[in-house]
């Protein structure tokens, strides 16, 4: 993404700041074990803001009521980190790079912080994130109130991201594009994964071919920890061990995406490892899909997010009754959330820089907020029925379902942008036989 749209943002959030300093620091480097250490993810609000990829560094963002200033801290470039781990850009080559106002040594932002405090009343920064820069810029707050003849200090300390994850909420078309690439790369390994699969393969297997689509293609990563379930295994929703045998006559449940420029994708696909569902399997996979279809052709702007969960609890509380494995009236089973023991989460989530992006869902009144262009979430619902689950008629027990997309609201109504990803009963059939 061109350093056009990470300036706009800056601007965006100085728009909506009172007059105040603003800190936002990149994530730390996390150890894996002893020495060794987790490829680096940055800190998604940082990336957004400042397009920097590099560890210990730090955005500041200063408005007063007649100006504004954006300073970069980074760190500087040194021989010894260069040779074990690669080169820094350093601080003429982020100068040159980025269009902030000012580019700083990191050495120097505790001295160049208690400065720039004394001028201010209001701090933004990660009110629920203790990084050391942000302890760093406390301490500094705290020192110059206890000082003489400063003329003002900060009396009020305000969380940052709340401002940041409102301005993520809508993409802007880059975004989209780079979300749409990040698809288009899942699409081709949920795709291989339904050609090559084969009873007696180990889930992992799956996890693995996915995964190289995904590292072939350029993506730099999972955008999750993939989930690849065979048969009783996806009734465990967040089941990551991956390492069961996928048996002939079972599903698999593959959740599984990659990210494109830190920007997530997250699908789910459920299909037959042999290539041919069976007739209860047929059954409750298209009682998920038709809840899925008819819940995204509800999406329009507008629609508010609270009614939206419920009608999606309502069609899948009607699928169950429909599949005989809750009796009664609709209303009051919904009121006694019967539905919620087979179909336990919600039924998406906002998608971006993160994969369950930490944008609000309520406006500052705690009311649920209506549907915009330019959001993209997740629809994904899911009907779960254990194996040993004798509520549930015998036909359909080991069998769990999710069918996920990821859906773009736009002026006119929606567009679901993996809508490339084979679904329907017959795709999946075509695809998973097709080698
Ligand atoms: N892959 C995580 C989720 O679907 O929310
Ligand atoms: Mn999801
Ligand atoms: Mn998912």
């Amino acid at each position: 993404m061109n350093e056009i749209h990470f300036l706009n943002r800056r601007s965006k959030l100085l728009d909506i700041m009172e007059e105040g300093v603003a800190i936002i620091t990149s994530a730390p480097t996390q150890t894996r074990s002893n020495d060794t250490e987790y490829s680096y993810r940055q800190n998604s609000d940082f990336y957004y803001l400042s397009g920097f990829n590099e560890d210990n560094s730090v955005l500041v963002l200063i408005k007063t009521p007649t100006s504004s200033k954006t300073i970069l801290f980074v760190e500087a470039h040194n021989a010894e980190h260069a040779l074990w781990n690669g080169a820094r850009l350093g601080i003429d080559g982020a100068r040159e790079r980025f269009s902030v106002d000012e580019v700083h040594d990191v050495t120097q932002y505790f001295g160049m912080i208690k400065e720039i405090l004394r001028e201010h009343i209001n701090l933004y920064i990660d009110l629920y994130n203790d990084s050391a820069r942000v302890i760093e810029a406390k301490a500094a707050a705290q020192s110059l109130h206890s000082t003489r003849g400063v003329k003002r200090h900060i009396r009020s300390i305000r969380d940052v991201t709340y401002l940041i994850h409102s301005l993520r909420l809508i993409k802007s078309p880059e975004e989209i594009e780079t979300i749409k690439k990040a698809i288009a790369i899942t699409a081709e390994g949920h795709h291989q994964a339904m050609e090559k699969c084969r009873a007696g393969m180990i889930e992992y297997q799956l996890q693995a071919i996915m995964n190289y689509v995904f590292l072939n293609n350029g993506a730099m990563s999972e955008a999750y920890g993939a989930i690849v379930a065979g048969g009783n295994n996806a009734n465990t929703l967040h089941y990551v061990d991956n390492r069961d045998e996928l048996r002939d006559g079972d599903l698999v449940l593959i959740d599984a995406a990659c990210e494109w420029e830190l920007y997530a994708s997250d699908i789910t696909r459920t299909f037959p490892i042999n290539g041919k569902f069976s007739d209860p399997q047929r059954e409750v996979y298209n009682a998920v899909l038709d809840v899925q279809l008819r819940v995204i052709e509800a999406i329009r702007v507008g629609v508010k997010r609270d009614w939206f969960q419920t009608y999606s609890e309502e069609l899948l509380c009607g699928a169950l009754i429909k599949l005989g494995v809750l009796n009664g009236e609709l209303c009051a089973l919904i009121e006694a959330k019967e539905h919620k023991k087979y179909a336990p989460h919600g039924i998406g989530h906002w998608m971006g820089l993160d994969v369950h992006d930490p944008c609000p869902y309520v406006d500052e009144l705690g009311e649920s907020l209506a549907f915009m262009a330019g959001m993209v979430m997740t629809i994904e619902p899911g009907l779960y029925f254990r194996a040993d689950d004798e509520s549930v008629p015998e036909r359909y027990r080991g069998i769990g379902i999710r069918i996920e997309d990821n859906i773009l609201v736009t002026k006119e109504g929606y567009e679901n942008l993996s809508s490339i990803i084979a679904k329907s009963v017959e795709e999946i059939e075509l695809m998973c036989n097709q080698l």
